[in-house]
């Protein structure tokens, strides 16, 4: 297969990237066969994984939302993805167009894709980085000038932190990047989990582990709310991902009782 003009030289068409089989699940066009054929493998398996995914958009968009109206005027949004409608720049620039937005991924296709859609946008821009290696993604983000460390930041660990395993400390590394923050700054992180679906995660969980590098860890309550320690949460608390904060009926696109996602906000006090 031709590799088409937005992905960069070198992308591994052949592998299942988790970024692309996302982008796929939302019904974007930067994907490959091999990600679209992961993503109708596990729609077979589990049919509304699409709303999963749309889901997850939606608390991402209010996250933002809610971040901006108590105050946050920087974000950076780790494992950030290829862009997709309503994007966190535009939802945050629809409510303050100054407030600055760093993308970071560790997928090319995402890096390449956000550069450039974020051409001629002084408040936005886009870095290649792991989030297994905190210090060197925050020098890589201190460098664009877009984050002020001194200032509160808006953390945005959405649907990314499921990408990493127990043994990469996944909940050390929220810690580092919490300690890297100022008081004020405040983490949203949405995950998949095992809690309220047990059999359809374990399929899914077994699924991307065949066809990713990585694979997909759906935690329980427990370990996902610990990724919280140290935070302050805001009400409600952890709780499946239609349920927070909803502003509308749109927003409800699983039905409560079966999400299989979990999320929430914290605040450095
Ligand atoms: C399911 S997508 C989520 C995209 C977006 N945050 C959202 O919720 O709509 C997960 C993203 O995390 C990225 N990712 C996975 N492991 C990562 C890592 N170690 N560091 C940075 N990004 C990572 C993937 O490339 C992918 O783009």
């Amino acid at each position: 297969m031709d590799r088409p003009a937005w992905a960069p030289e070198g992308v591994d068409m052949s592998q299942a990237s988790p970024a692309r089989m996302y982008d796929a699940l939302l019904g974007g066009s930067h994907n490959f066969e091999v990600d679209r054929n992961a993503a109708e493998m596990g729609k077979r398996l589990v049919p509304d994984l699409p709303r999963l995914a749309l889901s997850n958009r939606a608390f991402l968009r209010r996250a933002v939302r809610y971040l901006s109206n108590a105050g946050i005027r920087q974000f950076l949004d780790i494992g950030s993805g290829i862009p997709t409608a309503g994007n966190v720049h535009e939802v945050a620039h629809a409510l303050d167009p100054a407030a600055r937005v760093l993308y970071a991924d560790i997928d090319p296709v995402a890096v390449t894709h956000a550069r450039t859609i974020l051409i001629g946008d002084d408040n936005a821009d886009a870095i290649e980085a792991d989030l297994r290696k905190p210090d060197d993604l925050l020098a890589l983000a201190e460098r664009t000038g877009q984050i002020d460390f001194a200032e509160p930041v808006g953390l945005l660990l959405v649907a990314v932190l499921h990408l990493v395993r127990d043994d990469e400390r996944p909940r050390e590394l929220v810690e580092r990047l919490r300690a890297a923050l100022p008081t004020g700054s405040h983490v949203a992180i949405s995950h998949l989990t095992s809690a309220l679906r047990p059999e359809d995660a374990a399929r899914l969980g077994e699924q991307s582990a065949n066809r990713t590098h990585t694979g997909i860890i759906f935690r329980d309550r427990a370990a996902i709310t610990a990724m919280f320690d140290g935070w302050e949460l805001i009400e409600p608390g952890v709780v499946e991902l239609p349920l927070w904060h909803p502003e509308s009926e749109r927003d409800l696109h699983e039905t409560p009782g079966r999400s299989l996602g979990l999320a929430g906000v914290g605040r450095k006090v």
